[in-house]
């Protein structure tokens, strides 16, 4: 009876999406949003290794292959790395569009490792499910950049210093901050926005975004709201991407005019975020762009307000 009880044992963990990049930390800052996210169920199997049972919520596009799943390949990596011989299968509930900017992909590997960690009875440390939640989001769609993994897992805002090996600093989210994400639905691959942006950068943009970065980490640091603004620019890849998503520059002026603090791509796009110091203003500039938006398209957008989210993926009840 005791066996049969611990076989039946399931875990669920939520892990939220993210805003990778936030203006001027392309590919080493992001923050966690509280909501949406991707909920992983964890089970246990008898033979060794890690079984896809269904994905909810992806319109079936995903890979049921362990091996090509950013869920499956993230946990097949945490069971390798434990040395276990112990089987597991996955439920995925997709919470998080795909390819919509907002670290989906990032989100189930992030939740299928800590739903899996916990099954096992936590033997992994964090920095170990971020590795194999890296190696996960690599299989799944080629990236290697942990901005959007790293604040999914940790929470709140994270500067990944570097990827490889992961040196990732935790960084302060000063109380209220809130964002406005507005999704239009129209897919984006990484891939191809990073085809855009080219090999090089002229020194004297290089020279301006990591004058921004160092002025909004910094910000961070002393709740500074003026520097936060003024520090969330972005003169690398915003200007590059811009174009993929119709009436950007009306978005984010509107949601400027709305009182938000700073206002770009989230992640390759065709998200679009803004920062604002409390919820009310986060709501009335995502209302704003929402708005922008409609003007510039016929294509239907989802808007999520949130507090900055400070707590990172966990453990919860199963849906
Ligand atoms: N930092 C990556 C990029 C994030 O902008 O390409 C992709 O979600």
């Amino acid at each position: 009876m005791q066996a049969k009880l611990s076989r039946a044992r399931m875990i669920a963990a939520y892990a939220p999406g993210s805003v990778s990049n936030v203006a001027c930390g392309f590919d080493v800052l992001g923050f966690a949003m509280d909501e949406p996210g991707d909920i992983v169920i964890a089970g246990q199997k008898d033979d060794p290794g890690v079984r896809i049972e269904k994905i909810h919520g992806d319109g079936g596009r995903l890979p049921l292959d362990p091996a090509k799943n950013t869920a499956g390949a993230a946990a097949l990596a945490l069971l390798q790395r434990l040395e276990t011989t112990r089987g597991v299968t996955l439920t995925i509930h997709k919470g998080l569009p795909l390819a919509s900017g907002v670290g989906s992909s990032g989100a189930s590997a992030v939740a299928a490792v800590v739903a899996v960690n916990e099954l096992l009875g936590r033997p992994a440390s964090l920095d170990l499910l971020l590795t194999c939640a890296m190696v996960g989001e690599q299989a799944g769609c080629g990236a290697t950049h942990p901005d959007n993994v790293a604040p999914s897992l940790y929470g709140g805002f994270i500067l990944a210093r570097s990827a490889n090996p992961p040196d990732i600093v935790r960084l302060p989210v000063p109380e209220g901050l809130a964002c406005a994400v507005l999704h239009p639905h129209v897919e984006i691959e990484t891939g191809a926005a990073r085809a855009l942006l080219g090999e090089t950068v002229p020194l004297r943009d290089a020279v301006r975004q990591w004058g921004n970065l160092g002025g909004l980490v910094a910000a961070l640091f002393t709740n500074d709201r003026a520097l936060l603004s003024r520090s969330l620019e972005d003169v690398i890849a915003e200007p590059k991407r811009a174009g993929l998503v119709p009436g950007f520059f009306d978005i984010k002026a509107a949601a400027l005019a709305a009182g938000a603090l700073g206002c770009s791509l989230s992640g390759s796009g065709p998200s679009v975020f803004a920062l604002a110091g409390s919820l009310e203003d986060a709501q009335r500039a995502g209302d704003a762009m929402v708005k922008a938006f409609a003007s510039a398209s016929n294509v239907g957008a989802d808007l999520w307000v949130s507090l900055v989210g400070r707590q990172g993926a966990r453990v919860v009840s199963r849906p």
